[in-house]
């Protein structure tokens, strides 16, 4: 009987050394990732203060950009995940009070918007910089204006710390922990005017995240958590459909479009013109593939 026993206690060991190994293993390809220290020049844009530019930077942010969601209603920043095996996610205070970005100047703040880059040169980890990073001039002089506006609050956010389960996902490809990897740096920016136009509901979905979530050309991802937006999938969705399902979070067939999955509430106050730019970028689109 000892015998069997002792036997499985080898076994266990074995698998323990192997997880040990691979774990070893994780940590080493991903710590570098993570300890690697980017020296970008850094455009500087100078911030906007006229109140036409402000408003149109609080539309950029509270709606476009959603930058609340993960830097809090306040923008002093806010915890979005602290578990032990995934790690710590946290949206840093942005204002000018304790713990927050009071010291960025300009340019600090044009390469952590557009380039996913920290003060120091760090990589900012999961702050979405692969959608704002086609962001033009006038939009993010307004952005950084308004949110320099903000009156200060004292909060620190702790560092992040990534466990083990989001290195895992992030060498899968399936976690966007370090936008600064997949942004060309050197792009050349030409936003389109505004209007409603496929190439304007183009730019509105990359700035708005919806490409980041439902995939670069929209049909989702594969994951049924980032569903096809396009007319592989809804083929019968009228225009009013889709403002029905931003404004209302209602599909055609009366299901509730999850607030907590699709931030409907923020995207929903895009302006008539805006959801029509996306709705005719979505439609633009080939869709999924059949073959
Ligand atoms: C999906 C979540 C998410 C959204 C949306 C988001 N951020 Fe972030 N942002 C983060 C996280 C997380 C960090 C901290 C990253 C780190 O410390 O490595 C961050 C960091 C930053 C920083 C740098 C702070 C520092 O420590 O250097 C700035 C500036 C910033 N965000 C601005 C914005 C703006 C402006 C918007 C909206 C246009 C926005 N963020 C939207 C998650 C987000
Ligand atoms: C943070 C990720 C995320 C972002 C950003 C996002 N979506 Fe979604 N969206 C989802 C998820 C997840 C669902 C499915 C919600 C559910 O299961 O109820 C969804 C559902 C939808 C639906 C309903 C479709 C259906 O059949 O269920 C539409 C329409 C939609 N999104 C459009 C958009 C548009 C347009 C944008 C950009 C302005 C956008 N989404 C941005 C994650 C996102």
């Amino acid at each position: 009987m000892s015998r069997w026993l002792r036997r499985i206690g080898y076994g266990l060991a074995g698998v323990v050394s192997l997880l040990v190994l691979a774990v070893a293993v994780l940590y080493a390809i991903t710590s570098s990732d993570l300890r690697r220290r980017y020296r970008l020049p850094g455009v500087p844009v100078p911030a906007a203060t006229d109140s036409s530019s402000l408003a149109r930077g609080k539309h950029l942010v509270e709606v476009i950009g959603k930058c609340q969601e993960c830097h809090g209603e306040d923008y002093g920043g806010k915890v979005m995940v602290d578990a032990p095996m995934f790690g710590r996610l946290a949206g840093r205070n942005l204002t000018r009070g304790r713990g927050g970005i009071g010291d960025y100047n300009d340019e600090d703040w044009e390469r952590a918007i557009r380039h996913g880059v920290a003060k120091d040169g760090r990589p900012l980890i999961f702050m979405p910089s692969e959608a704002y990073t086609v962001m033009g001039d006038a939009e993010l002089a307004a952005v950084v204006g308004y949110l320099r506006a903000r009156p200060p609050v004292d909060r620190e956010t702790p560092a992040p710390r990534v466990g083990p389960i989001a290195r895992a996902l992030y060498l899968g490809g399936n976690f966007p922990l370090l936008p600064v990897k997949v942004i060309d740096h050197d792009a050349t920016r030409r936003p389109p005017v505004p209007g409603v136009s496929v190439e304007y509901g183009k730019y509105l979905a990359t700035l708005g995240g919806c490409r980041s979530c439902h995939g670069s050309d929209l049909a989702g991802t594969g994951d049924p958590a980032a569903p096809d937006l396009t007319r592989s999938r809804l083929a019968a969705w009228t225009e009013a459909d889709f403002f029905r399902s931003l404004r209302q979070g209602q599909r055609p067939d009366g299901s509730v479009v999850d607030p907590e999955k699709m931030p409907w509430l923020r995207s929903g106050r895009m302006t008539d013109d805006e959801i029509r730019a996306v709705w005719l970028y979505i439609r633009s689109l080939p869709g999924r593939r059949t073959t």
